[in-house]
């Protein structure tokens, strides 16, 4: 097995459509080798890249995670970098949303990634570099709208998350960086605002940072990585 780019292999959720499909694109272009969790494989996997290890995912189910981990070893004999892209936005108020709605979102956006690095730990640590990689959002930096008022919730959990994995990881040459965009150019944000997409940041332009996230050393562990299309106070 080489130790070089050929020989990584990089979880990816959510790697259908949208952001997580342009990554899975753009680490394929790079040489990794994939193993992309999505929640329908038949209707996916021709259009995805060659070679790689399409599995049937859904992150709210509560118990997919730990055999997508076991698929993945047993198709590759390694766990070089997790990305946890799938999310969902339920747009609702914190005074609108109700316990289900709370509990989705946290389900999919917070615990699903929390049982996916569990469970792929002990093979990111045996790399002695391992990476993970969440797709956070502005909306766990700040809170920017009432309607998003929950979905901030979750993601600033997530963003906590990343970095709660950064120190946890850290003497096992894990890092863990949180990627948190602005508007980006897929069905989420056009569902959420008429704004023109090409005037949003697009998702290959995401691939390309997770990218280079993922090639960095161990000593050049970068936490956070705000990413916008507007001028945003602080982002
Ligand atoms: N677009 C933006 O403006 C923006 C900005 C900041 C952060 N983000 C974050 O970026 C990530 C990717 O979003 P996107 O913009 O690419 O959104 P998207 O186009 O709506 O795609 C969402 C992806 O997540 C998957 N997913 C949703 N629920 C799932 C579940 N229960 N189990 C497994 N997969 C599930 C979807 O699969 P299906 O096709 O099966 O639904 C799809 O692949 C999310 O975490 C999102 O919160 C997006």
């Amino acid at each position: 097995m080489t130790d070089g780019p050929g020989g990584r292999v990089a979880m990816i959720s959510g790697a259908n459509r949208g952001i997580g499909r342009a990554i899975a694109e753009r680490l394929a272009a790079e040489d990794w080798r994939l193993s992309l969790g999505v929640r329908d494989p038949a209707g996916v996997a021709d259009t995805l890249p060659p070679g790689a290890l399409v599995q049937r995912f859904d992150a709210a189910s509560g118990d997919g995670e730990a055999p997508w981990v076991e698929a993945t070893l047993a198709r590759f004999g390694r766990i070089d970098a997790v990305v946890n892209n799938a999310g969902i936005i339920i747009r609702k108020s914190v005074l609108e949303a109700d316990d289900d709605d709370v509990e989705a979102m946290l389900q999919v956006n917070v615990k699903s990634p929390l049982r996916l690095v569990r469970a792929a730990y002990p093979a990111l640590a045996a790399t002695g570099r391992g990476r993970v990689v969440t797709i956070v959002s502005l909306s766990g930096k700040r809170v920017k709208s009432p309607g998003s008022s929950t979905y901030s919730v979750s993601k600033f959990a997530a963003l906590g998350l990343a970095h709660a994995i950064r120190h946890s990881g850290w003497d096992d040459g894990v890092r863990s960086t949180a990627i948190c965009p602005g508007y980006v150019a897929t069905d989420m944000a056009t569902g959420l605002t008429d704004r023109d997409p090409d005037a949003m940041t697009q998702p290959a332009d995401i691939a390309r940072v997770v990218a280079m996230v993922l090639d960095l050393p161990n000593t050049a562990s970068v936490s956070e990585i705000p990413v916008n299309c507007i001028l945003d106070d602080s982002y």
